[in-house]
Parts: structure tokens; C-alpha cells; sequence
């Protein structure tokens, strides 16, 4: 089988990074490569997860770069020295311009935190997601994983999954009880099907 080769694109702590090591580690990530971690922040949490689960890693930071076109410029030149096929956007802090998008066509997911259209887009990541939720009084939230084009948070929905949000919920409760019943579940199923399918053109092709 011909497993295209996965990028992890991260900011911060890494759980969704995590979640991603531990189904390639149980064989529910089976058909890509986790390849490459490659943050925007040095010293990120999740660059230890990945040198620990032994993925190479790189750090492309955006305060380096003087403009946003020279940052991707070099994201994309890290992305092609490791032949990368499909990037995961798993809280990473950072949107990506349409000509960054456009090299990846249908090839880059994202897992963000709410039910989109639901609390999304400019200014909705992180916590502010969930201080926003339980500020409007919800009583159900949820997370999405989605295919990324140049609108945020804007492409083709791949899976959702509902929560419930709790009395007394903190910002901080709430976005736990999202990683855990959703997100940590959703990104890596995602993932898989999302690799299947290329898997399976990449063989066409190949023959
Ligand atoms: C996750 O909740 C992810 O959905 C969110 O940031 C967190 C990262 O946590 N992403 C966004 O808000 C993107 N708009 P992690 O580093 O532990 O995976």
C-alpha cells in the first residue's frame, strides 16, 4: 500500500497530536505516515510528543519572517523536503493564505472546536471558542473537522460530533470534555479516511 505521507501542523500543547500518535500506535491510523510535526512556536509541548513517538519535527516561527508570504514560503519549502502528500492542522494558531491552500488542494484537514458555522472563523480559536459557547448560554457544543480552503474555518465539513455543556462548566472543563468526547475521536478517524482515499488514487496512478 502506498501511504501518503502526513504533516501535523501545531502551536501548542499537542493533544490532538497525541491522539493522532496513539491511533498509529494502535493501527486505527493505518493507511498515512505521520511524517513531520512542524509547529510555529518554538518550544511547543507537542514537538516533545512527536521526537518522543520519533517523527521528525521542524520549527517554522511567523515572528521569523517579516511577511506572511515568506513564512509560508518556507512552510511550504519544509513541507516538500519531507514529500509531504496531506497536512493536519491540529491547533495550529496560524491561518494560511489562499496561495498556500491552493498547493494543497482537498489535502489539508483541520479540527476545530465548536459546531460549525457555530462559534468559528476570525477570532473564534481555543479557549475564546468556549468562553463564547458558555457566554451564550449553550447547552450543547461540539467539534468539526473539516477540509481547509481559503475562507476560515469555511471548507467542506468531514465529521462533527455533539457535547454536552454542563452547569458549572469553566472554560477550561469545557474544552476537555470537547477534546475528549470529540475531537481526540474525530481528527484521527478523519485522517484515516481522508489517507484511504489518497492511498488509493496514489495507486491508480502509480499503475
Ligand atoms: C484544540 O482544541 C483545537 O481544536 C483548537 O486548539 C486546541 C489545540 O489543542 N484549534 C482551534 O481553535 C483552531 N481554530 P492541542 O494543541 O492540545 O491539540
Amino acid at each position: 500500500m502506498l501511504k501518503p505521507r502526513v504533516a501535523v501542523l501545531v502551536s501548542g500543547s499537542g493533544t490532538n497530536l497525541q491522539a493522532l500518535i496513539d491511533a498509529r500506535d494502535s493501527g486505527r491510523l493505518n493507511s498515512g505516515e505521520l511524517a513531520l510535526v512542524v509547529s510555529n512556536k518554538s518550544g511547543a509541548y507537542a514537538l516533545e510528543r512527536a521526537k518522543r513517538a520519533g517523527i521528525a519535527t521542524a520549527t517554522v516561527a511567523r515572528t521569523d519572517f517579516s511577511t506572511r508570504e515568506a513564512f509560508e514560503k518556507k512552510l511550504l519549502s519544509v513541507l516538500a523536503a519531507h514529500r509531504i502528500d496531506v497536512v493536519v492542522l491540529a491547533g495550529f494558531m496560524q491561518i494560511l493564505s489562499a496561495a498556500f491552500v491552493g498547493r494543497y488542494p482537498d489535502r489539508i484537514l483541520n479540527v476545530h472546536p465548536s459546531l460549525i458555522p457555530a462559534y468559528c472563523g476570525k477570532g473564534f480559536y481555543g479557549l475564546k471558542v468556549h468562553e463564547a459557547v458558555l457566554a451564550a448560554g449553550e447547552t450543547t457544543t461540539g467539534a468539526t473537522v473539516h477540509m481547509v480552503n481559503e475562507v476560515p474555518d469555511g471548507g467542506r465539513i468531514l465529521m462533527q460530533k455533539s457535547v454536552a455543556v454542563l452547569p458549572g462548566d469553566t472554560p477550561e472543563t469545557l474544552q476537555r470534555r470537547v477534546m475528549e468526547q470529540a475531537e481526540w475521536k474525530l481528527l484521527p478517524a478523519a485522517t484515516e479516511i481522508v489517507c484511504a482515499d489518497l492511498s488509493k488514487q496514489l495507486e491508480r496512478e502509480a499503475f
